[in-house]
C-alpha cells in the first residue's frame, strides 16, 4: 500500500487512472508541464484520490511551486511512463526525485531511448550527439549512482510495433522531436535534424536494408502506390484485404487461402473492385498452381502473411513460390507463432490429436528451417525479430475456426507458462502473450 504516488509526466491522465484503479494508495498527485494535459485529466479521468497539478520538473528545486514542494520525503512512489526522455538534465530530475521520496520509497519509469542513428552511417556523416543504447544506458546508470538510488531492476527492451503508412507518416515527427532535448537552443535542433527524417525513417523501417539509403524517407512519401500487387497469404474470410487496401493502396490485392470455405466467405463479405481470392496451397508445386496466379510470377510487390505460416511444414517449395513470385524489389513480411509448446502441456491422451493437427517441430528448428528455406530460394536478406504481442481468446469467439481440444490446450499453455491472465469473472477472456518470430525478407 502506498500513502502517496506521483505521476510525473502523467499526460491525459489515461495511465494515472488506470495506476489509482490497480494499485492502492490514499494520494496520486498527477503532475505535468502541460496545462491543456492536467485540465483534461481533470476533466476527463478524475478520480477522489488523483490531484493534478501543472508543474513543469526540470526547473531546479525552489523553483517548483509550493504544492510540489510541500511533498518533499513524503513520496512512496514515482511512477512514470514515457515521460523521462524529456528531461535534459537527468541528473538534476532524480536529484528532484530523491527530494521527493520518502525512507524506503522508489522510481518506476518507462522511457524511450534515442534510436542508434549512427550505425548505419557513414564515418564521416556520423552525429556527434547521437549516443549508443549503452552510451544511453551508461548516462541513467550514472545519473541514477549519482543521486544515490540503489537499481533493482534496469532494462532496456527492444519493441517491435507494427505500423501502417499513415502511422509512420504521423510518428516519425514526433520520433524526432523527442531529441529536442539534445540540445541548447531550437536553432541548434533545427539545424542539427535537418534532412533527418530519412536517416531515422531507413533505421526504423527499413532493417533489412544492410546500407544506409539517404533518400529513404523522401521515396517512401513518393512512392504511394509503390505496392503494385500484394499478396495475402492465409487471407482467413478477407478482412484483413481491406486494411492492406487502405494502408499499402495497392493496384491489386490477393487473397489465397487452402480452406474453401474461407475464400467463400472473402469473396461473399470481402469483395473489393480490385481484389481476387483464390483456393491454393502454398505448398503445391509451382506447375499445379492456379493458371491466374502464376501469371504473376515476378510481379509482386508485397507478400504478406499473418498467423498463418506456423502451419505450413513444406518451407522448402513454400519459400520457392513466394521468391517465384516475387518482384525484383518486393519483400515479405511475415510472422510464425510458435506452438510448440503445447506438446509439453498436452497429457497423452491428447498428443494424438495435437500431432494430426499441429505437427509442430522444436522452435530452434522451425525457424531454422524457414530460414534456409528463404536462403535456398535466393532470398538472402532476412530480418527476424521475435515478440509478444498481447491477444485475447474468448470462450466462444473464434470456436468456430478452433477444434476443441486444440484451444484448451492452447490455454493450458499458456496458463502453465505463467502467459496468461484471466479476465472478467474468472471465465471469458484470456488475456495472453502470443509468441510470434517476425520475419521481413528481400531479394
Ligand atoms: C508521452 S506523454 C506520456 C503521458 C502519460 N504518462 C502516458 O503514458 O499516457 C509525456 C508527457 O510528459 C509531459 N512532460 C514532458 N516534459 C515534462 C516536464 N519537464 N515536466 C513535467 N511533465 C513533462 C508532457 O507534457 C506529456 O504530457
Amino acid at each position: 500500500d502506498y500513502n502517496i504516488i506521483v505521476d510525473l509526466g502523467s499526460g491525459d491522465g489515461g495511465i494515472t487512472k488506470l495506476l489509482a484503479t490497480r494499485v492502492p494508495h490514499k494520494r496520486v498527485i498527477a503532475i505535468d508541464a502541460n496545462p491543456a494535459m492536467t485540465a483534461y485529466g481533470q476533466s476527463v479521468n478524475s478520480l477522489s484520490t488523483i490531484e493534478y497539478i501543472t508543474q513543469d520538473m526540470s526547473v531546479s528545486w525552489p523553483e517548483l511551486s509550493d504544492d510540489i514542494r510541500r511533498l518533499e520525503s513524503k513520496v512512496d512512489l514515482i511512477f512514470s511512463n514515457f515521460c523521462f526522455h524529456y528531461f535534459n538534465d537527468k541528473s538534476q530530475l532524480l536529484s528532484q526525485c530523491r527530494q521527493l521520496l520518502a525512507t524506503g520509497g522508489c522510481i518506476h519509469a518507462v522511457c524511450i531511448l534515442h534510436y542508434d542513428l549512427n550505425h548505419k552511417l557513414p564515418a564521416n556523416a556520423r552525429k556527434e550527439w547521437c549516443l549508443s543504447i549503452d552510451q544511453q544506458m551508461d548516462v541513467w546508470r550514472r545519473a541514477l549512482e549519482g543521486n544515490g538510488f540503489a537499481i533493482d531492476v534496469f532494462e532496456c527492451k527492444d519493441e517491435t510495433y507494427p505500423m501502417s503508412r499513415q502511422q509512420i507518416i504521423a510518428v516519425l515527427p514526433v520520433t524526432i522531436a523527442t531529441l529536442k532535448s539534445k540540445f541548447e537552443t531550437n536553432e541548434q535542433f533545427v539545424s542539427e535534424t535537418r534532412g533527418l527524417e530519412d536517416i531515422m525513417f531507413d533505421v526504423l523501417c527499413n532493417p533489412v536494408a544492410d546500407r544506409h539509403n539517404p533518400n529513404a524517407w523522401t521515396q517512401f512519401l513518393a512512392n504511394k502506390d509503390v505496392n503494385e500487387v500484394v499478396i495475402h497469404i492465409g487471407c482467413g474470410p478477407g478482412n484483413t484485404a481491406k486494411l492492406l487496401a487502405k494502408e499499402l493502396n495497392p493496384e491489386h490485392i490477393v487473397g489465397i487461402d487452402i480452406n474453401p470455405n474461407m475464400i467463400a466467405s472473402a469473396k461473399q463479405h470481402n469483395a473489393m473492385a480490385n481484389t481476387d481470392y483464390y483456393i491454393q496451397d502454398i505448398t503445391h508445386e509451382w506447375s499445379q498452381w492456379d493458371k491466374s496466379l502464376q501469371k504473376l510470377a515476378g510481379k509482386v510487390s508485397v507478400i504478406y502473411s499473418n498467423f498463418t505460416m506456423h502451419w505450413v511444414r513444406e518451407s522448402d517449395t513454400a519459400a520457392q513460390n513466394m521468391a517465384k513470385l516475387l518482384s525484383n524489389d518486393g519483400i515479405i513480411v511475415m510472422d510464425i507463432l510458435y506452438c510448440g509448446h503445447i506438446y509439453g502441456t498436452a497429457g497423452a491422451d491428447k498428443r494424438a490429436e495435437l500431432e494430426r493437427q499441429l505437427r509442430y517441430p522444436s522452435e530452434q528448428r522451425v525457424v531454422g528451417q524457414w530460414v534456409t528455406a528463404f536462403k535456398s530460394a535466393g532470398l538472402n536478406r532476412i530480418h527476424i525479430k521475435y515478440w509478444e504481442p498481447k491477444s485475447f481468446l474468448t470462450d466462444s469467439a473464434g470456436a468456430e475456426e478452433m477444434n476443441a481440444v486444440l484451444r484448451e490446450l492452447i490455454v493450458k499453455s499458456f496458463e502453465t507458462r505463467m502467459m496468461s491472465k484471466t479476465l472478467f469473472n474468472g471465465k471469458d477472456l484470456i488475456e495472453c502473450n502470443r509468441e510470434l518470430w517476425n520475419f521481413v525478407i528481400s531479394k
